[in-house]
């Protein structure tokens, strides 16, 4: 059942959003070379204790940080840790999802480590100019598999394998819910989109293959299976009568 969010859960979300994007982007000026990951989480705790919130990774599932740090063929769900110290020609995806007031936002980003190699560059570039391209297609009337078609219409000719194990999701008071939204071309028609629905649009886009390993120890690290890099952007979107609002955002 895909939630259809009221009037109050709607606010609520977009504080969560606002939040989320306030922490991201103070994130952000931290990315630099010589940093470990673990610092990056740290400083995003603290942050989001600071304001009085809670960061919905944290226990997850057993998920064991607060944010989720994924270095170049890490593809997601990398877990923060002290022996992983950026280096200039890197990129690395934070993904933020705190709870306030008992709803979450999610987001994340890819951030170029110093200056990156032109191929790399336009991979992030391009991985975030389709998540643009997915979310314009969010209107009601439109269904929620014209989103993953959108993405797919652009990187496939480019070359680019789109992750086709992990979709973006419905979230509000929970972190995952209905709907599941694949970035790639379903050839199945999905359910309608309606106002009041909310979820992320985060499509995860490597230099080669989509395919993808977890890892065997963890269990979470997600990496491409032939060693390539990959980039990925997120935003939680909620669905209006005309079309879309992007909730991860500073108002
Ligand atoms: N934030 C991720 C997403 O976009 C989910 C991370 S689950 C965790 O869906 F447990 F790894 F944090
Ligand atoms: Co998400
Ligand atoms: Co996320």
């Amino acid at each position: 059942m895909i939630y259809i969010k009221n009037k109050s859960e709607i606010e609520k979300m977009r504080l969560a959003g606002a939040f989320a994007a306030k922490l991201l982007n103070y994130l952000g000026q931290f990315v630099k070379p010589g940093v470990n990951t673990l610092e990056l989480n740290d400083l995003a705790e603290a942050f989001t204790k600071k304001h009085g919130h809670r960061s919905a990774p944290l226990g997850y599932k057993g998920f064991p940080k607060s944010i989720c740090s994924s270095i170049n063929q890490v593809v997601c769900h990398g877990i923060p840790k002290k022996e992983e110290v950026l280096k200039e020609g890197d990129i690395i995806n934070l993904d933020v999802s705190p709870i306030v007031d008992g709803y979450i936002g999610d987001t994340s980003r890819t951030f170029l480590v110093g200056s990156v190699s032109p191929e790399i560059a336009k991979l992030v570039e391009d991985t975030e100019k389709s998540m643009w391209l997915g979310i314009e297609q969010i209107k009601p009337g439109n269904r929620i598999d014209d989103i993953g078609n959108a993405i797919d219409d652009y990187l496939t000719p480019l070359g680019y394998g789109i992750v086709r194990d992990l979709m973006g999701h419905g979230v509000g008071r929970n972190f995952h819910e209905e709907p599941q939204v694949p970035h790639f071309r379903m050839h199945r028609k999905l359910a309608k989109i309606e106002p009041g629905m909310i979820f992320t649009v985060e499509p995860m886009v490597n230099l080669g293959t989509w395919e993808v390993n977890f890892d065997k120890q963890d269990k979470w690290t997600v990496r491409t299976k032939d060693g390539k890099w990959s980039a990925q952007f997120e935003h939680t979107v909620l669905v209006t009568d005309k079309g879309y609002e992007i909730l991860t955002q500073e108002s």
